[in-house]
């Protein structure tokens, strides 16, 4: 049986990590996690969103995953380390292959971050950006209003616009070329964001640059997936499982194979 890649995120954000290894990688089979009943978790401890993974981690690798794909800002940024120190397999987070491609991007050395309340306040992008390139000068911005717009499958509205506007407002005072998308699930907003901060600046996708990551380390283990027909991706929720179905398959732009789960759990919150 083919191993599948375990993607885990605390929504619907996690998708758009999912588009890309699909495009990039279109012969793995993929098991993703949104954990839509807790989300957001940006705004919650840091102790609460180790606790969280550390249960979706479980759940998923009785699948028997290959990898297994922090895709989720607020994740990586506190329970990357915890996650890899429990499991046997390589396990990839968002944060340093977003980090790794603004440094890249950058000419002028200034680099933007957004990202939500819990991802800023870990200074988890300045700290990688910083072993990268000492120099690098580093301006992060939390943006609490946007997970909430796209959770609502929210993308284009006039309310979305606003929202980004005024939220980026502080950024565009200043001389950034590069501007790292520190939430998975910006990239939904990206033709506004991109709009509002203007042609000079670069957008870094972590999604993208994910992908590229999942694949190195499989292509160096010897694990990618060769032959095999197109495989069928499993999904799996623990919140409302329509919104979730609705926005996954306007995203991925396919029908999708969707198991609610009910945590057995007393302290759901
Ligand atoms: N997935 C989260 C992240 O990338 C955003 C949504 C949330 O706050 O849970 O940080």
């Amino acid at each position: 049986m083919q191993q599948p890649i375990a993607i885990l995120d605390s929504g619907v954000g996690g998708l758009t990590v999912v588009k890309e290894v699909m495009r990039q990688l279109p012969r793995e089979k993929i098991m993703y996690f949104g954990d839509t009943a807790r989300t957001p978790y940006g705004p919650r401890p840091a102790e609460e969103v180790t606790r969280f993974t550390r249960q979706i981690v479980d759940y998923l690798i009785q699948y028997r995953p290959k990898m297994i794909v922090i895709a989720c800002n607020t994740a990586t940024a506190v329970a990357l380390e915890d996650i890899r120190s429990r499991v046997a397999i390589p396990v990839v987070g968002v944060i340093y292959p977003g980090a790794r491609a603004a440094n890249g991007r950058t000419q002028t050395g200034i680099v933007g971050v957004i990202g939500t309340e819990g991802t800023i306040r870990s200074s988890a992008y300045e700290i990688a950006l910083k072993q990268l390139s000492p120099n690098i000068e580093v301006i992060s911005l939390a943006c609490p209003r946007f997970v909430p717009l796209v959770e609502q499958g929210n993308f284009r509205s006039k309310e979305t616009q606003e929202a980004v506007e005024s939220s980026l407002a502080p950024l565009k005072k200043r001389d950034i070329d590069t501007l790292i998308l520190g939430c998975t699930h910006y990239p939904y907003l990206s033709d506004t964001i991109a709009s509002v901060m203007g042609s000079d600046v670069t957008l870094i996708n972590s999604a993208d640059e994910t992908a590229r990551e999942i694949s190195t380390i499989l292509h160096d283990r010897n694990r990618l997936t060769r032959d095999g027909g197109i495989p069928v991706h499993q999904f799996f929720c623990s919140g409302d499982p329509r919104m979730f179905r609705k926005i996954a398959q306007q995203w991925l732009g396919e029908q999708i194979e969707l198991t609610p789960v009910v945590w057995q759990v007393p302290n759901i919150v």
